[in-house]
């Protein structure tokens, strides 16, 4: 097998690797960020978004497993955002994206006060699609509230941030977010948070599997890979060159990085697989993604990055 650039870059921040943990999988305590920094073939390490505020989030159970994936309603359980920007700061064994959420924009802009006056100079994430927060829709499928609150934080806010999209269904929606984020100094998107509001049913119980809004909830892994892909190739048609994007959502084996990487994902992050699967998932996506690569005659992740071909 030849050797393998993997390196990627979002903005000034380099990674070894392209992979990453999906926010929200194994990064709410200082136990499971340990564990992130020391698994091997991890490229960077996104927190939990985190609020103003601490949050249980909503009540359990709030995770149901599925053969194609699976549905949450967490409710950003959460140990406020103090602990996470603390964490960020000292760790050093990778690359961070401290992922940040607000309940209203007041919240946010906050948040992003003290992380603009504080001394971290890594990336920061704006979640602007959870869709498990009881009675809070998803700021970013209101394009007018998703101007607002960026021309807000780029009064005061000068590094390095991102925002987490929802998905997107119609390519005039595609058309209107892009509009929206290419007027700011934006380093990524990431895309895609969980399609909201899907509802599995139990037939024999006949009931729903997660307790929070009456069932409905986040769905991921396998079944949104479709969705995810979409919307990475989509907004890399029409966001700015300088705009990064990380590809998130249905990766369960190596070929699904590759879709990503090719569809334009510059990084890739998975969810519902470690879940599934544990930290070892790394290992084994990278080898995967190596195996491929090496049958193309790929050397680096800039020989296919983006170069999806249309029929
Ligand atoms: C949650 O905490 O409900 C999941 C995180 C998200 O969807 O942003």
């Amino acid at each position: 097998m030849t050797e393998k650039n993997l390196k990627t870059q979002l903005a000034h921040v380099a990674f070894d690797g392209p992979l990453l943990n999906a926010s929200g999988i194994h990064c709410q305590t200082a136990d499971e960020l340990a564990d992130l920094a020391a698994t091997a073939n991890l490229g960077g390490i996104v927190t939990k978004s985190a609020t103003l505020l601490p949050r249980q989030g909503n009540e359990n159970p709030r995770y149901y497993d599925l053969a194609y994936g699976s549905i949450n309603s967490m409710g950003l359980p959460n140990l406020g955002y103090p602990f996470y920007l603390d964490y960020v700061q000292k760790e050093e064994a990778k690359p961070t994206i401290l992922s940040v959420a607000g309940l209203s924009a007041d919240d946010v802009i906050e948040v992003l006060r003290d992380v603009q006056n504080s001394d971290y100079q890594g990336l920061t994430e704006l979640n602007l699609s959870c869709p498990n927060v009881i009675g809070k829709p998803q700021t970013a499928y209101d394009f007018v509230a998703t101007r607002k609150v960026l021309e807000r934080i780029f009064e005061f806010f000068t590094k390095p941030i991102g925002v987490k999209l929802p998905p997107y269904f119609d390519l005039v929606h595609f058309d209107q977010i892009a509009a929206v984020l290419n007027d700011f100094p934006l380093t990524h998107v990431n895309t895609v948070n969980s399609v909201g509001n899907g509802l599995v049913v139990d037939i024999e119980k006949e009931q729903v599997v997660t307790k929070a809004k009456g069932g409905f909830g986040g769905l991921g892994g396998a079944m949104i890979l479709p969705t995810a892909l979409a919307n990475v190739r989509a907004l890399r048609q029409r966001l700015n060159d300088n705009i990064a994007i990380i590809g998130t959502g249905g990766v369960t084996t190596g070929a699904d990085v590759f879709a990503h990487i090719l569809c334009g994902a510059d990084m890739v992050s998975v969810g519902t697989q470690v879940i599934k699967e544990g930290l070892g998932v790394y290992d084994r996506l990278t080898q995967e993604l190596q195996d491929i690569m090496d049958e193309k005659g790929y050397t680096s992740l800039a020989d296919f990055r983006g170069k999806l071909q249309e029929l």
